[in-house]
């Protein structure tokens, strides 16, 4: 089974807030094409995140890569960043970019793949509510 290459995916949730704003629109033309999402008092999200790593089996493991090692990278990127946080006030990822889901999934994938070995491919899915989801790369 030693080199077959095989999909491992993690689960993860976490909670943010976020406001969808452009700060070169005027209010009126933000209300306009965010609706409620631009709501000047923020609101919440429960984002789920699906992490998809793909490689071949290790021989001497069996694995593709160790999963607590995948979780703890996860946590040091994903949450201890934006659980619980303000995307727009408290992230600078986000001080100058819109945090839409576009927008975050880009930004934890570049985060996730900076940590990840390059012989890893790795997909993205990230889920803003039940019926919504970002994937990056396509
Ligand atoms: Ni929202």
């Amino acid at each position: 089974m030693s080199g077959n290459r095989v999909a491992v995916f993690r689960k993860v949730t976490f909670n943010a807030a976020h406001r969808l704003y452009n700060k070169s629109w005027s209010d009126e033309q933000n209300r306009k094409v965010f609706g409620l999402c631009a709501n000047e008092h923020y609101h919440g999200h429960n984002y789920r995140l699906d992490v998809k790593v793909i490689g071949e089996i290790d021989p001497e493991t069996g694995y593709v890569i160790n999963l607590d090692d995948l979780k703890r990278i996860i946590q040091e990127e994903v949450h201890n960043r934006f659980d619980h946080h303000n995307l727009n006030l408290d992230c600078p990822e986000f001080k100058d970019l819109n945090p839409t889901g576009e927008n975050i999934v880009v930004v934890i994938y570049q985060m996730l793949r900076a940590r990840l070995e390059a012989k890893y491919d790795l997909q993205i899915r990230l889920w803003e509510t039940e019926r919504n989801y970002f994937e990056y790369p396509v």
